[in-house]
């Protein structure tokens, strides 16, 4: 078990994104289900965003613990986008939002999504910080930042968690942020930790899939990522188990939390077995020799999105 805050979570969390039509359509009603089997299976950590389906997810969420809040560790997150008035909208706005549509009193763990380059990052947590001390949010988190702006956040108010792309074939925060957040105490929440779904042999099949724009599902990147991604299959063929598996016991031998998301409930069954595994030293030793830090071929988003993402954030 991990502790965020003065929470306690489960050793995998749920991504909930997916199911806002990102990677494919999703079934509410099949959404419903596989989160009402996370909490059955014994994941309390669900993960959302104001951003995914702009207010859906969160809904949606909302919708799915009702009645069963109590044990559940919500976690959200905001940037400072501008609002419909042209205004920069504030943590506060985001939060009183959120609430709302996750129809609870309080979030447990809130986030600032990205740095806003207009608003210094002392200030976001400082407001974050205060709704804490409010009770509004139990505690105070950051996404895709380096280990310096972690660090210069934590001093201005205590940061519980940061949420980064952490898996096989993204492993550059291992260099000084992983590090940074351990020295710090912080607890490190590894999102699209089946990078996407390609580690665990999925990809876009639908027109409008979100990954269709990531230059690492373009024909090229896939063919050559595909050669390293063999490594995974070859242990998941070895073991007997899926490659999903293989994957997700890779990250959960680095000590941090995933939040793999999945629309299906054999997928999400599939996840939380991988629970169980312990990959051997060899093993372990194999994967990251198939995948070196920044082997990977092609940006992990497209340009637009890239920008947000700290330089030193990533492979030199
Ligand atoms: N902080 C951030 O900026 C940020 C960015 C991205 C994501 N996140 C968070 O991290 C969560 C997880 O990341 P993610 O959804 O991007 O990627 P992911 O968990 O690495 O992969 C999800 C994809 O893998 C597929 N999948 C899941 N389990 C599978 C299995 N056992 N076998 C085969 N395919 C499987 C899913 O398809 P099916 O639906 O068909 O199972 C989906 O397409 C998100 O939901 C979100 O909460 C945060």
């Amino acid at each position: 078990m991990t502790t965020i805050g003065t929470a306690e979570v489960s050793p995998q969390g749920f991504g909930a994104m997916g199911l806002s039509h990102v990677y494919g359509k999703a079934d509410e009603a099949e959404s419903i289900r596989t989160l009402h089997r996370a909490i059955d299976l014994g994941i309390n950590f669900f993960d959302t965003a104001t951003a995914y389906g702009n207010g859906h997810n969160e809904e949606l969420l909302g919708r799915a613990i009702a009645g069963r809040r109590d044990g559940l560790v919500l976690a959200s997150k905001f940037t400072h986008r501008h609002g419909s008035d042209g205004a920069r909208i504030t943590a506060r706005d985001a939060v009183e939002a959120s609430l709302r549509r996750l129809n609870v009193e309080r979030i447990d763990l809130y986030y600032l999504h990205r740095i806003d380059p207009e608003t210094p990052i002392t200030q976001s947590v400082g407001e974050l910080g205060r709704l804490r001390d409010e009770g509004k949010i139990g505690a105070v988190g950051l996404s895709e930042v380096s280990a310096a702006q972690l660090r210069a956040a934590h001093a201005e108010t205590p940061i519980a968690a940061l949420q980064s792309e952490y898996s096989l074939w993204t492993r550059d925060v291992e260099v000084d942020i992983l590090p940074a957040a351990r020295a710090l105490d912080i607890a490190f929440v590894a999102y699209s930790p089946l990078g996407r779904g390609f580690l665990a042999g999925a990809g876009p099949v639908e027109d409008d899939d979100r990954r269709r724009i990531h230059p690492r599902f373009q024909p090229e990147a896939v063919s050559a990522n595909s050669r390293r991604r063999r490594a995974i299959e070859d242990v998941a063929e070895r073991l007997r188990i899926s490659p999903a598996q293989v994957s997700l016991a890779w990250v959960l031998s680095r000590d941090v939390v995933p939040i793999p998301g999945t629309r299906h409930v054999r997928h999400l069954e599939d996840n939380w077995a991988a629970g169980d595994i312990r990959l051997d030293e060899g093993t372990l030793e194999q994967l990251e020799a198939a995948f070196p830090r920044g082997a990977t071929v092609g940006d992990r988003y497209p340009a637009a999105q890239m920008a947000f993402i700290p330089a030193e954030t990533l492979p030199a």
